[in-house]
């Protein structure tokens, strides 16, 4: 089958995804799936970009970016909108549009906004092309904090105590007095973090209050709406759910081990600095099962398709929360999703095949 790896993106997180297509490139069997890459510029162009994943990492805590690996950054790759169309064409300026040939499947390796949040899942229901993982609705309402937590919550899952500051309450001296107040009620420390975005970009760690207008006029600066969440401590574990024939079903988890020095999970300790994920945690008996059934229980309630990453704090009570689930999770040579599927017995190679193999069926 020919296969579209679309990944870049206009989010903050577009390096990210960079990475993560490059270890896809690097995994998936070559002989089985004919590529063709397209890498999306922070600007939106779609663009026909080399399969070689050399320069696809994050090297040196250099960020990876679509416009150094694109081939012709001017010209434009456009999927096929038309339904039973599966001609990918490119238009290069003043010259005729090439077709590139068919592709049977699109496997939207994008993170954040314009990607992973149901938009680009529209784009490919309409043209009817089949494409891996999650779609519209539990990519969108996975990319919005709030809306994830009000679905969660509504199946019993602890998702933590939080208040979300819409556009409008910041616009005004009394709004901004009232989302102070609101926040002060949430105790310290405070989670300040835009609503629809991820890999830890754009959020602080609010341990005075004095700090709290900055930690949102950071937050702004990436999406207007927010959310502001009372820390916890507990330990940080994730779990990954990976859809079989017989349905979803969880990974072993993996443990957070922040880098020195840092003082939560941010984007510099994730991928810039040391931070580890211990695979498998060190987890009773009884504390997987539970992660593994609330992984999937959240799976199910989002309406989820293909695989999710579901990200939990092991509460010092012994119980579980839920700290948000993503619905493309990174698949960087650090992140936690493909190596909890290594270490449950799915190979990279054999997990790409299977995310494929799902959205073809
Ligand atoms: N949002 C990043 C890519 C992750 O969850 O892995
Ligand atoms: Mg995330």
């Amino acid at each position: 089958p020919r296969v579209a790896l679309v990944f870049g993106g206009r989010s903050s997180e577009h390096a990210i995804s960079v990475s993560t297509a490059g270890s896809v490139l690097r995994a998936i069997d070559r002989d089985k799936y004919d590529v063709l890459p397209i890498g999306i510029t922070h600007e939106g162009r779609w663009a026909l970009t080399s399969d070689e994943p050399a320069r696809m990492a994050i090297t040196d805590g250099k960020l990876p970016d679509v416009a150094h690996v694109a081939e012709g950054v001017d010209g434009q790759v456009a999927l096929p909108v038309a339904p039973g169309d599966r001609e990918v064409v490119l238009t290069e300026p003043g010259s005729a549009p090439k077709a590139l040939g068919e592709v049977d499947v699109v496997f939207p390796l994008l993170h954040g906004p314009w990607g992973e949040d149901g938009t680009l899942q529209g784009l490919l229901e309409l043209s009817g092309v089949p494409y891996v993982g999650n779609g519209v609705l539990a990519s969108a309402a996975g990319m919005d904090k709030e809306f994830a937590k009000r679905i969660l919550a509504s199946h019993g899952l602890d998702v933590g105590r939080y208040t979300i500051v819409r556009p409008r309450d910041w616009e005004t001296e009394a709004g901004r007095a009232a989302v102070r107040e609101r926040a002060a009620e949430l105790g310290l420390p405070l989670f300040v973090k835009p609503c629809r975005a991820g890999s830890s970009i754009g959020i602080t760690k609010v341990k005075d209050l004095a700090d709290l207008d900055a930690a949102i006029e950071e937050a702004r600066r990436h999406d207007p709406k927010l959310i502001i969440e009372a820390g916890v401590t507990g330990r940080e574990i994730e779990c990954g759910v990976l859809e079989f024939e017989d349905g979803p079903r969880a990974s072993v988890a993996g443990e957070i081990l922040v880098g020195e020095g840092f003082d939560f999970y941010d984007f510099e300790a994730k991928y810039i600095d040391s931070s580890d994920v211990k695979i498998p945690a060190d987890l009773t008996a009884g504390e997987l099962a539970e992660i593994q059934r609330q992984a999937v229980e959240a799976f199910e309630a989002l309406g989820c398709e293909g695989l999710a990453r579901v990200d939990f704090f092991l509460l010092e009570d012994g119980t579980w929360m839920i700290n948000e689930i993503n619905t493309m999770p990174g698949f960087t040579p650090i992140s936690a999703f493909p190596k909890m599927w290594e270490a449950s017995g799915v190979s990279y190679p054999e997990l790409i095949d299977r995310l494929l193999a799902t959205a073809l069926r």
